[in-house]
């Protein structure tokens, strides 16, 4: 006799601290459309929602990959000319001490493969407050408790050494870096680098180095991979084609390890059982990986000159706009504005989604210090959208705040 009770499946309690504010916040805007509204989206890093096309020799790459066949699983840890094709760019980000590279489906992929063969019980790694919630969701999945350390806006939101130093125990393993990061737009400068590196040698650190963005710089300067500047450090730098190459859809990062053999051979170990596990990343798109690190790179110029002009645009309004400041972005995509104003900044990004139709999203949403307020601009969109969106904020910020 079945019976006629239901019994909830609930599910895990670790997962009860799990956010992903930049996609919660959908909800909001999903009601706003029904209602017949356009709701402007400045919370989605996905260039190809804008005026970004993929680069077709890329598309040929992969429609080619799945005539001939590739359409079956792929070595685990990526496909030969892809590892060779990340083993050259390694080298010329002029990292020298590579140890071993591995494609996953997105950076997304090698963070969460490599945070899990690092950490046990009890240990932790420090990640960046703000950061990108991706960190904190896996460290949380894992049952991991969070170790964050400030980034200084007093100081273009570089990462706080001394707040580091504080936050360090016996059980630290590894420190994330985001670098260009998101949600800040900011670049390590060499410096900070080799301050990181000397820590990580101090207390024998894995340094992860997100440089997703490296080809995204805005202001002329070259960008500096950590594992250029500190050879013998632990490190896995993640890289990937979503915003690189505009193709986010497509699913495709990678790992490279580099520091000393003989110091990161069982951890590497470690991330190609669980590569093995998961059997492989996405296996047509791999096939993209070699023309994209070593075909055409035009399109880059243009992004670039499209993203500087926007980010201009931005940073005017950002010093125009009375309660607004805000650290010029250097690269990526993104614009972290502080707002001063008298209650949470979730109420704020709420009630201008729901008033003004722009959607950004909450500070609180990435971490940030007690007592500030900020949210997180995506400047993809042309600049006539993005007027149009701003003139929204300021009608919202004076009609709310008085000014
Ligand atoms: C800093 C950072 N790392 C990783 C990712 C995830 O990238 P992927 O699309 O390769 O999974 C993102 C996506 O926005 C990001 O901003």
């Amino acid at each position: 006799m079945p019976s006629t009770q239901t019994h909830e499946i609930s599910a895990a309690r670790r997962l009860e601290n799990i956010r992903y504010a930049i996609r919660d916040l959908a909800c909001v805007a999903d009601e706003l459309t029904r209602q017949g509204h356009k709701v402007v989206p400045l919370n989605i890093g996905d260039p190809l929602n804008f005026d970004f096309q993929t680069p077709p020799h890329l598309i040929e790459a992969v429609y080619k990959a799945m005539r001939d066949g590739k359409n079956g699983y792929a070595p685990s840890p990526g496909i030969p000319v892809a590892l060779e094709a990340i083993r050259s760019e390694a080298a010329r980000k002029g990292i020298t001490t590579v140890r071993d590279v591995f494609v996953t489906s997105g950076v997304s992929e090698t963070v969460d493969a490599c945070i899990s063969a690092l950490v046990n019980p009890g240990e932790d790694i420090l990640t960046p407050r703000p950061d990108y919630p991706l960190y904190s969701a896996i460290l949380c999945k894992l049952g991991i408790a969070l170790n964050t350390y400030d980034l200084n806006e007093d100081d273009a939101w570089q990462p706080e050494l001394a707040d580091i130093e504080r936050k360090l125990t016996a059980s630290t393993r590894g420190i994330v870096l985001i670098n260009p990061n998101n949600p800040t737009g900011s670049l390590c400068t060499r410096q900070m680098l080799e301050q990181v590196a000397e820590l990580a040698r101090r207390h024998n650190l894995i340094v992860f180095s997100d440089e997703i963005y490296d080809k995204l710089i805005l202001d002329g300067t070259p960008h500096i991979a950590f594992a250029s500047v500190a050879p013998d450090v632990p490190c896995v730098t993640f890289g990937g084609m979503s915003k690189n190459y505009l193709v986010p859809g497509w699913r495709i990062g990678w790992g490279i390890v580099s520091g000393e053999a003989a110091a990161v051979k069982s951890y590497t170990d470690g991330v190609q059982r669980l590569l093995r596990a998961r059997l492989c990343a996405n296996h047509p798109e791999q096939y993209a990986i070699k023309p994209a690190l070593e075909g055409p790179q035009d399109h880059l110029v243009e992004v670039q000159r499209k993203l500087r002009s926007r980010r201009d645009l931005t940073q005017k309004w950002c010093e125009a706009t009375p309660r607004v400041s805000c650290v010029a972005p250097r690269g990526a995509f993104y614009a972290y504005p502080r707002i001063d104003i008298p209650e949470s900044d979730e109420i704020f990004v709420k009630e201008l989604i729901r008033q003004k139709h722009v959607m950004v999203v909450h500070g609180s949403g990435f971490g940030q210090k007690p007592g500030t307020q900020h949210f997180r601009i995506v400047f993809l969109p042309d600049e006539q959208t993005l007027t149009k969106a701003y003139a929204g904020i300021a009608e919202f910020i004076r009609e709310r705040y008085r000014g």
